[in-house]
């Protein structure tokens, strides 16, 4: 795992957007696994601003709450085409996105995972982790080796979401998400956290034991993740020191 640890938020996904533009520019038909929430929403910001060619670009999301029409304003599909695909020039067939109606979840998840085989595999996967340790929604106790299913959010997570539903206790409690294992086989992994309250989640992650009662603490076991972190995010980790010198000292070769 490769920790980088920046002053801000706005500071770590400058670096996070700059990676993804460089593949976007050098594979110019790459395939990207995309995350929703707060958290990423200065990377597409940045994103949009660089003008990048998304004509050829293929999209994967991770998630979509089951029961939300894609027009529903807290849906995924609301998120992506408000926040990035809308402003990008982004061809819609290349975009996807679980149906949260899918009136058949198992063989619409099993069709999830045929077209991202299909488009060749996830080239550069972004994440966001919940408090509970989740990536995508695979909450504590999911299978490391799970593909993209059904799950029922933790009570932690449907009130940390609930201010996207108008605070109230409208959160769906079922998603549609891509597996751990799914996740696992994207080519590359780009995890950002912020804030002090993602702080003991991301030290799990990066320093506790790889367990499915922490699903991020698989993330270990990808050979290219980068874990991008304001100071706040990593105030809890205990080689935070160890992993500022590393980037620090980067060979000039291997630098974003
Ligand atoms: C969203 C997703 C989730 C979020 C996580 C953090 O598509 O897969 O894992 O990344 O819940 O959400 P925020 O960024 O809102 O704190």
């Amino acid at each position: 795992m490769e920790i980088i640890i920046q002053p801000t938020p706005g500071a770590a996904t400058s670096i996070a957007a700059r990676l993804i533009a460089r593949l976007v520019r050098e594979k110019p038909d790459a395939v990207l696994g995309l995350a929703t929430g707060g958290t990423p929403l200065l990377l597409y910001r940045e994103l949009m601003r660089m003008k990048l060619d998304w004509r050829r670009i293929t999209t994967f999301n991770l998630d979509e709450y089951v029961g939300l029409k894609p027009e529903h304003p807290a849906s995924y599909h609301s998120f992506m085409w408000e926040n990035l695909f809308g402003k990008i020039g982004i061809v819609r067939r290349n975009v996807h996105i679980p149906d949260g109606l899918a009136r058949d979840i198992p063989a619409f998840c099993e069709r999830y995972e045929k077209k991202i085989r299909s488009a060749g595999g996830i080239d550069l996967q972004v994440l966001g982790i919940g408090t509970d340790g989740h990536i995508g929604f695979n909450e504590p106790a999911s299978s490391l080796a799970s593909r993209t299913r059904i799950k029922t959010l933790t009570p932690r997570t449907l009130r940390d979401n609930a201010r996207y539903f108008g605070g109230g206790k409208k959160v769906p409690h079922h998603v549609i998400t891509m597996g751990i294992g799914t996740i696992l086989e994207a080519r590359q992994c780009l995890l950002l956290a912020f804030g002090r309250k993602k702080a003991p989640a991301v030290a799990r992650m990066i320093e506790g034991p790889v367990t499915a009662a922490h699903p991020a603490s698989a993330l270990q076991l990808h050979p290219r993740v980068k874990i991008f972190l304001d100071e706040e995010a990593a105030s809890r980790l205990k080689r935070a020191d160890y992993y500022r010198f590393i980037y620090a000292h980067k060979p000039d070769w291997q630098r974003i």
